[in-house]
């Protein structure tokens, strides 16, 4: 490893200890790399309106971010062991280009808040990232309950046979339930929308830093205004980014359980796609719907890593290195999650429904609490009906499930889908 910033002459620290601080840093500030590029040039520029950095050296510095921006993005420039961490590789970067100007770019800054400030951003787009991947996964499965709306199906309650439902009616509680969750991911980032650039340590400079002016030109529209705020803020952001996508996770792990389950010769009601499924090494005769439940698994990492970052999260104000630990959980959940939602509207897509099987998983005892609410409504008190028809069960056995689904017409049931508002919905988290 080449010598750290804070390096100081016959205090070297024991090389083993070093390699162990210095921990996933090098593979995991990779990831946060470009943002904490994109932080340092509004930093650089902030520094020159308050005239803390000569324009000459603003413009150069700039120049030479630009520069480092499109060599990490081309693979010409590497994170990589020799530095503690990406933060000292900027700098090192830059002051090999520059010289004195690249010495000069960590005034009035910390990597206490370069941590931060990258980390915010990268965040926020994972955020975005995860937030259309939900809204991708929402319309796919808005498209199949349009096009099978009326497709008859069991609804199951417990897992036994309940009352008549429709495809429409399954594919579209998941549009719904990917619109809430595209909703939840889009008040996280307002919610996270602030910027900690500027707070240094954690407790201010003695410079009048445009802090409003860096978030300005950062795309935030606000400042985590106390600096041991901000600095408190590290951990608990990247919480909460799990947390919500969490949320969308629980959603693709309903549908993965339904898939394999339905997906069963048992049921028979759904095939997955063929490049969804894989053989066995040794069974012939088998296709396995390992993606349905390796879909089904990942939240478990997504939860492992909230658990994670909540063991750490025991800290009193102010930096502590502790909190380093943050990267590796919420870099690797929303990983994780992002690859996971992304193969979901694939997934729906592909998928091939058995209306047959369906329907003739539909018995006419199905149809008891249709019967009992029409008694009721003609006067019979619930009770007495839900009695009556308990005892008559045999002679629902002419009528027709499908009757049910037109009959079913209580806002957001079978005859009422109401898909419409699902698929606005949807739009509006899109952007
Ligand atoms: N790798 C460190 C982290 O993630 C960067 C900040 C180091 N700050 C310090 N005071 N040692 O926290």
């Amino acid at each position: 490893m080449s010598k750290p910033l804070w390096h100081a002459e016959g205090r070297d620290v024991d090389e083993r200890a070093m390699r162990f601080m210095a921990g996933e840093d090098a593979r995991l500030d990779a990831e946060l790399l470009p943002f904490d590029i994109i932080a340092t040039r509004a930093h650089v520029r902030g520094l020159g309106r308050i005239g803390a950095l000569a324009g000459e050296d603003v413009d150069k510095l700039v120049r030479a971010l630009d520069e480092i921006a499109r060599d990490v993005e081309s693979g010409g420039l590497v994170m990589s062991g020799t530095f503690e961490d990406g933060h000292s590789a900027i700098e090192a970067w830059l002051t090999d280009r520059l010289g004195e100007a690249g010495k000069r770019v960590h005034l009035g800054r910390s990597r206490n808040d370069q941590v931060l400030i990258a980390t915010r951003l990268y965040c926020l787009d994972r955020i975005g990232r995860l937030r259309a991947a939900a809204v991708e996964s929402g319309r796919a499965a808005l498209r199949r309950a349009r096009e099978n709306e009326h497709t008859l199906m069991p609804g199951f309650t417990h897992l036994q046979r309940a009352v008549p439902s429709s495809v429409g009616l399954w594919m579209g509680s998941f549009a719904e339930s990917f619109a809430d969750d595209a909703e939840l991911l889009a008040l996280t980032a307002s919610w996270m929308d602030a910027s900690p650039l500027g707070v240094a340590a954690g407790y201010g400079v003695n410079l009048p830093l445009d802090r409003d002016g860096v978030a300005y030109e950062l795309g935030l529209v606000r400042l985590h205004v106390n600096p041991m705020h901000a600095q408190a803020t590290r951990g608990k952001l990247e919480h909460q980014a799990l947390a919500s996508a969490w949320q969308v996770m629980q959603t693709v792990r309903r549908l993965s359980w339904d898939l394999v389950l339905f997906a069963t010769a048992e049921f028979g009601f759904v095939t997955l796609p063929d490049g969804a499924t894989t053989g066995s090494s040794i069974m012939p005769n088998k296709r396995n719907p390992d993606l349905a439940e390796l879909l089904r698994a990942a939240p478990s990492v997504v939860g492992g890593c909230m658990a994670e970052l909540q063991q750490l999260l025991s800290l009193p104000s102010g930096y502590h290195r502790d909190l380093q630990g943050a990267k590796p959980p919420l870099i690797r959940g929303l990983r994780v999650a992002i690859d996971a939602v992304g193969l979901v509207p694939w997934l729906i897509d592909g998928l091939a429904f058995d209306a047959e099987r369906m329907r003739g998983a539909c018995d006419p005892a199905m149809l008891a609490t249709d019967r009992a609410v029409e008694l009721a409504a003609g006067g019979v008190a619930f009770r007495d009906a839900y009695k009556q028809v308990a005892e008559s069960l045999g002679e629902l056995a002419d009528r027709d499930p499908a009757e049910s689904l037109r009959a079913r017409v209580s806002p957001g049931a079978t005859a009422d889908l109401r898909l419409d508002e699902i698929g606005a919905r949807l739009d509006s988290f899109a952007g």
